[in-house]
């Protein structure tokens, strides 16, 4: 076949490294109503199900048991299964309808009935659906922190840089399982160096993290997985009572927990039997509510590729993260694995989080770089921060993070560094060298790391986890190592969980340690007006990018003295003969001195002079002060040139070369990309207004294009135009100017 160059090009483009596959339903590859999805239904005898979604209560698997006997309200269950599917959609996308009302009726759907009422919506309808049924007003982000060499100064420097950031929660993970104590130290001390009241876990094997939390090391637990049907459950070994007691088991020991689950885990498993990714989603929601967690972390997760390699794949796992919102559930909402080569695509799936707003629109963001997430990659990386920053300073939305300064980051990276140094100290734990915390404070990666001997460290960590050793003792040694301020953050966490406050949905803690959450802090968004949004401090703090300059600077460096040599002398009389009229804008070579590219306005003039002597015409200069507008200065001198043509040039050094017949937007040549025009152009410019003056034939002047300039120079453009615009005085007449020079 012929080769397209276009078809070629896009085949190499990022998204095309992407996997896309048609659906198959037999296969579980379905995101959203498979033909073997069940119809909802609902039958009650005598409180108790006797069938649901067309299955008799003979037949019920595990997880139907689970949903009728803990998840549904049978007080609304026949009402609310009565309502339309559409009637809920609408009422979602109605900011008039109260979240309290909806989720009232929710509380008695069934999986079916949950699937088929996002079958009548579009993704603006849900995140319309997820800005209003997002259970905590704020909301707020989750990061990851891991490095793959596991380097107990670069997690905790890390770490601090994430709290500093505004991350509310903090997840590690390990590469060798048995780091997972001195791992979870590591970002508990670099999180409470950084910000006080962040939350902590460590993503380990449930019962070592079930452990990790009894030491204090750890404040929420998000690995307890489920899923949507009975036979995967029971590959993981589990039953949702054996989860709902795992859960119980953490909360008792004031433990953040929430559940994870997410679209295209069963299909990824081969137990999908038929079902879309979806309907079974749906199924674990309901499970993860009778289980009686606070809230879930879904959005398809470490299966998020498997959705998008579908049709309407991103669609459904707004979709899910929308319906577990609805059933009143914390959500952190995904957008942490790798999900896509393409950062357009990337960007445009987050939008369905970010702009309405999730309780963690990330769980988590890669707060280091790719190589080191022990997660498998993140769909946001540290590379990203200042991206992100910019999108929340964009859009207004607080997408749970703000900028911070580089001398704050390698102060609080230092500090941690320092700190988490004392504790091994104190603690006789593998020594961490002052090289180790310099190289910590300034890193990017663990490729800026000195080797460290994992060995030692390894079996401490054994040591340490085999001990009654527990946060007491790293509270101590940060005492003892002179960090009473991290000592008392920790020894407040160590409170909290006592308290337990912070098991309330939703929960988080603010700058002062104080609850934030769904109790206290409750969704209260019907629309314009209503509801969280950026204001005072907190919008100041996400405008506050470093990148950020003052306007007055961008003007400066371009003002200048008058120009000694250009004198004005009288009124601008219509001149007479093959002349050129040159005529300036009002602030050129008199308050601004030099083009936005930098060029000497004295030099410039030099420029168009000699261009115009040399092909032996006459040239005149006269000073427009009625019109800062190119075309304006241009055409004004073109009536007042005996030839008819003129050069009009403004300060910012813009061009034109008008003749007096033309209407006054035409032109004969326009040079409008100022930065590009270099001397040579200008003495071009010169060149070609005289062959026209001349009548002789003239090739257009060639410029460079550059795309780019409008983008990187625009406001200073506007500033120049600006000071220009300044000097115009509305009723001035044209003057007459000299300029002492002759070209050689
Ligand atoms: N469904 C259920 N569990 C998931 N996890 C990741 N993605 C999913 C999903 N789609 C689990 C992992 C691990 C935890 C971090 O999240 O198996 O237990
Ligand atoms: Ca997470």
């Amino acid at each position: 076949m012929e080769r397209s160059i276009r078809f070629d090009l896009l085949a190499n483009r990022d998204i095309n490294k992407e996997t896309f596959v048609e659906p198959w339903p037999e296969a579980g590859l379905i995101v959203a109503d498979s033909p073997y999805d069940p119809q909802p239904s609902i039958s009650i005898d005598d409180d108790k199900v006797v069938e649901m979604d067309g299955v008799p209560r003979a037949d019920f698997d595990a997880l139907d048991l689970f949903i009728v006997s803990h998840a549904l309200d049978l007080d609304v269950a026949v009402a609310a299964m009565a309502i339309p599917s559409k009637e809920y959609a609408r009422m979602l996308a109605d900011i008039n309808v109260p979240r309290q009302d909806i989720a009232r009726l929710i509380a008695g759907c069934t999986p079916a009935k949950l699937t088929d009422i996002i079958r009548h919506m579009n993704v603006l309808e849900m995140m319309m659906g997820l800005a209003k049924m997002r259970v905590r007003r704020m909301p707020a982000n989750q990061a990851h922190v891991t490095n793959w060499r596991e380097h107990p100064a670069l997690l905790a420097a890390d770490a601090a840089e994430a709290a500093l950031r505004g991350f509310a929660e903090v997840e590690t993970t390990v590469r060798i399982a048995r780091f997972a104590p001195f791992n979870a130290l590591a970002i508990l001390i670099g999180t409470q160096t950084g910000r006080g009241g962040v939350l902590t876990q460590c993503s380990v094997e449930e019962a070592l993290g079930l452990r990790l939390a009894m030491k204090g090391l750890t404040s929420y637990a998000e690995t307890l997985s489920v899923y949507g049907t009975e036979l995967t459950f029971v590959d993981g070994d589990d039953t949702p009572w054996s989860k709902a007691f795992l859960a119980s088991a953490y909360a008792s020991r004031g433990v953040k927990i929430r559940f994870t689950s997410g679209t295209g885990s069963e299909a990824l498993m081969g137990r999908a039997e038929q079902k879309s990714m979806l309907y079974l989603e749906a199924r674990c929601l309901l499970v993860v509510k009778g289980a009686g967690s606070q809230g879930v972390q879904n959005g398809s997760i470490s299966c998020i590729a498997l959705p998008e390699a579908l049709p309407g794949g991103v669609r459904a796992v707004l979709a899910e993260n929308l319906l577990a919102s609805m059933l009143g559930l914390e959500v952190a909402s995904g957008n942490d694995a790798l999900a896509s080569h393409s950062s357009i695509r990337k960007t445009a799936k987050l939008m369905l989080q970010f702009i309405p707003g999730t309780d963690f629109i990330f769980s988590g963001y890669s707060a280091i770089p790719k190589r080191d997430n022990l997660f498998g990659g993140g769909n946001f990386d540290a590379e990203d921060f200042d991206d992100y920053n910019v999108l929340q300073r964009d859009m207004q939305i607080d997408g749970g993070v703000k900028p911070i300064r580089e001398d704050e980051a390698l102060d609080i990276r230092r500090k941690a560094a320092e700190a988490i140094q004392a504790v091994y100290r104190e603690l006789d734990l593998p020594a961490i060298s002052d090289e180790e915390v310099a190289a910590a404070t300034v890193a990017h990666s663990s490729d800026d790391m000195p080797e460290r001997d994992i060995v030692p460290d390894l079996e401490a960590a054994d040591r340490f986890m085999a001990s009654d050793s527990d946060f007491v003792a790293v509270m101590r040694a940060l005492q003892r190592g002179g960090f009473s301020e991290v000592a008392d953050n920790i020894l407040e966490m160590g409170r909290q969980r006592i308290a337990a406050d912070y098991l309330q949905p939703a929960a988080i803690f603010d700058a002062d340690f104080k609850v934030q959450s769904a109790i206290n802090d409750p969704n209260n968004y019907t629309g314009p007006g209503s509801g969280y949004r950026p204001q005072g401090q907190r919008w100041k703090d996400i405008q506050a990018i470093p990148q950020a300059k003052p306007p007055t600077g961008f003007v400066e460096p371009h003002v200048g003295e008058p120009l000694s040599r250009l004198v004005e002398i009288g009124p601008a009389a219509r001149g007479r003969g093959k002349e050129v009229v040159l005529a300036l804008g009002p602030a050129f070579g008199r308050v601004l001195g030099k083009t936005i590219g930098g060029l000497e306005h004295e030099e410039v003039l030099k420029a168009i002079l000699s261009g115009i002597a040399g092909e032996g015409a006459l040239a005149r200069i006269i000073r427009v002060y009625h019109s800062s507008d190119c075309a304006a200065i241009g055409f004004v001198g073109a009536r007042l040139s005996g030839s008819g043509i003129a050069i009009g040039l403004q300060s910012r050094g813009t061009a034109v070369i008008h003749q007096k017949d033309l209407a006054p937007l035409n032109n004969l040549e326009l040079f409008p990309q100022s930065p590009s025009l270099t001397i040579a152009t200008y003495e071009n410019i010169g060149v070609n207004a005289a062959r026209y003056a001349l009548g002789k034939s003239t090739v257009p002047v060639s410029v460079k294009i550059d795309n780019g300039a409008r983008l990187r120079l625009i406001v200073k453009t506007a500033l120049l135009h600006r000071r220009e615009t300044d000097e115009v005085c509305p009723g001035q007449a044209p003057v007459e100017c000299l300029f002492d020079w002759e070209p050689d």
